[in-house]
């Protein structure tokens, strides 16, 4: 099943039936809000606002793990990500889309991991027959893949939805995780443009890790809300990353229920094998 995580200024997605909404718990705490479970043509997807309603979360303080665990609970095997970044590639211009495909991560201080050897912390009601529960419950540690951390189908049924729909998108993209909460200097900015960055933005590290420990496919669309500290004008706000979400949205609705619809059962990639020998 697919699960979706709504960034800033995506609160829930219109067009979506609501079939229900459920609090979940998890080993690692709360979760960022409750689930929502839907449906758009007879297919049941599961929605989550990461920084919850209200954006009671500031990214470096949202429960990454207990985000994705709840997911797996709920049978999520995939996740479409869809998060604020400032443009750092001249090419970009605000409002254009980028599905990336590989990210730098300068993040510090959030917890990266599920498999924390013997401080590993168990969830006793997962009976899951899989390597993720067989890794937890030995106390392992893991070293996953990221070498191509993005799923390449699902990046590439992103593609085709954009271009069908002529919506201006970058086909790939690296992101760069900051810490935040506060925005970057210009001189930042600079040096992450000289070691390959094309947007910013503060919440792809953990989540895609996580995902990826779950063995999990993960997707992202990232929407340029602004160009990033110092490339254009000498202040940023955060009304403008909202107002330009808000002006997306409509977009962004059209390209969720298309990814829904054109999903399909089985994604060929290697995305499922990410844990076969990477535990020590
Ligand atoms: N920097 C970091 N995160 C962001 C930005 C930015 O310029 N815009 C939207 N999210």
């Amino acid at each position: 099943m697919l699960g979706i995580l709504g960034g800033s200024g995506l609160y829930d997605i219109d067009g979506l039936e609501i079939i229900r909404e459920g609090k979940i718990m998890t080993p690692y705490g709360e979760p960022s809000d409750n689930y929502i479970i839907a449906s758009y043509n007879g297919r049941e997807v599961v929605f989550l606002p990461r920084h919850g309603r209200g954006h009671k979360y500031p990214p470096h303080l949202i429960n990454y793990r207990a985000n994705l665990w709840g997911f797996r609970k709920l049978g999520v095997d995939r996740i479409l990500s869809v998060s604020a970044v400032g443009g750092i590639n001249p090419l970009l211009k605000p409002g254009d889309f980028v599905i990336s495909d590989q990210f730098l991560d300068f993040t510090k201080v959030r917890p990266v991991t599920f498999y924390e050897g013997i401080y590993t912390i168990k969830d006793e009601t997962d009976t899951t027959n899989d390597l993720v529960n067989e890794y937890l419950s030995n106390d392992r540690v893991v070293h996953i893949d990221v070498t191509q951390p993005f799923c390449p189908h699902m990046r590439s049924i992103l593609s085709g939805i954009m271009e069908e729909k002529g919506f201006r998108h970058h086909t790939k993209g690296t992101y760069a995780a900051t810490e935040g909460p506060r925005l970057e200097t210009s001189a930042e900015i600079k040096a992450l443009s000289l070691l390959g960055a094309d947007v910013v933005g503060m919440t792809l590290v953990p989540e895609i890790v996580l995902a990826r420990e779950l063995s999990m496919h993960f997707a992202s669309v990232n929407v340029v809300t602004n160009l990033a500290a110092g490339i254009s004008g000498d202040r940023l706000t955060s009304d403008e990353v909202i107002q330009m979400m808000h002006q997306r949205t409509e977009e962004i609705k059209q390209v969720i229920l298309s990814f829904i619809e054109n999903l399909p059962q089985k994604l060929e990639c290697k995305c499922e094998e990410v844990l076969n020998g990477a535990a020590i």
